[in-house]
C-alpha cells in the first residue's frame, strides 16, 4: 500500500537552515565571484533538500532565493527541471530506476517490476510506513554498466531483477548493500575477463 498523495496545502510553512547548514552555504556562496551568488542555487538546494528529509518545499525553496537575493520563480525553475530535487516528501530511501534506451535493452523493465511486487507501490509512490520510494529516471549516466539503479547517493549497476530483490531486503534489514556493480565487475571491464590486448596481458603478467 503506498503513502497517501502529497497536499500542498498541508506544507511547512517555513524553512530555516540550521546553523550549521548555514555557515555551510555561506561558504558555498563564497565559492562564487561577486555578483555571480545565484551559481550557488544548485548546491544550495541540495543543501536544503537534506536538510528537510529529502524534499524541497515551497518554503525551502524560498528560503534558498531569499539567501541568495534571487527572484523565488528562478529557483522554483531549477528545482523543478532536475528530477535530482525532491518536490513532494519522499521516503528514506529513494529508489531510482533508470530506464533509458541502454538500461532498458539490458532489462530495466523488469528491475521495476520487481521493486513493485517488492515493495508493494508503483512507480512514484513511497510506502505508507515511509521507508522507499520509487521512481524511474532518464539516463544516470553509466550506462555502461546497464541496468542501473540510483539508491540516495549510491549506484548500484548490473542489477538483475533477483539482485534488486536482495538489496530491497538488505535496506529492509537497515544494510546499505555495497554500491557498485553487483556482478563483481571492476569498474567497466567485459564480463568474463579481458577480449582484446590478451597477449599484452598475458606478457605483463609474465
Ligand atoms: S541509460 Fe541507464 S545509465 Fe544511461
Amino acid at each position: 500500500m503506498s503513502a497517501p498523495a502529497h497536499d500542498p496545502a498541508n506544507e511547512p510553512a517555513t524553512f530555516t537552515f540550521t546553523p550549521e547548514n548555514l555557515e555551510r552555504a555561506k561558504q558555498i556562496i563564497a565559492k562564487y565571484p561577486e555578483g555571480r551568488q545565484a551559481s550557488a542555487c544548485m548546491p544550495l538546494l541540495d543543501l536544503a533538500q537534506r536538510q528537510n528529509a529529502g524534499w524541497v518545499s515551497r518554503a525551502t525553496m524560498d528560503a534558498v532565493a531569499d539567501l541568495l537575493g534571487m527572484p523565488r520563480i528562478r529557483v522554483y525553475e531549477v528545482a523543478t527541471f532536475y528530477t535530482m530535487y525532491n518536490k513532494t516528501p519522499v521516503g528514506k530511501h529513494v529508489i531510482q530506476v533508470c530506464t533509458t534506451t541502454p538500461c532498458w535493452l539490458r532489462g530495466s523493465d523488469d528491475v521495476v517490476h520487481a521493486c513493485e511486487r517488492k515493495l508493494g507501490i508503483g512507480v512514484g509512490e513511497t510506502t505508507d510506513d515511509g521507508e522507499f520510494t520509487l521512481r524511474e529516471v532518464e539516463c544516470s549516466g553509466a550506462c555502461v554498466n546497464a541496468p542501473v539503479v540510483q539508491i540516495g547517493d549510491d549506484y548500484y549497476e548490473d542489477v538483475s531483477p533477483e539482485l534488486m530483490e536482495k538489496i530491497i531486503d538488505a535496506l529492509k534489514r537497515g544494510e546499505i548493500p555495497k554500491p557498485g556493480s553487483q556482478i563483481g565487475r571492476q569498474s567497466s571491464e567485459p564480463v568474463g575477463g579481458p577480449t582484446t590486448l590478451k597477449a599484452f596481458t598475458t606478457t605483463q603478467a609474465d
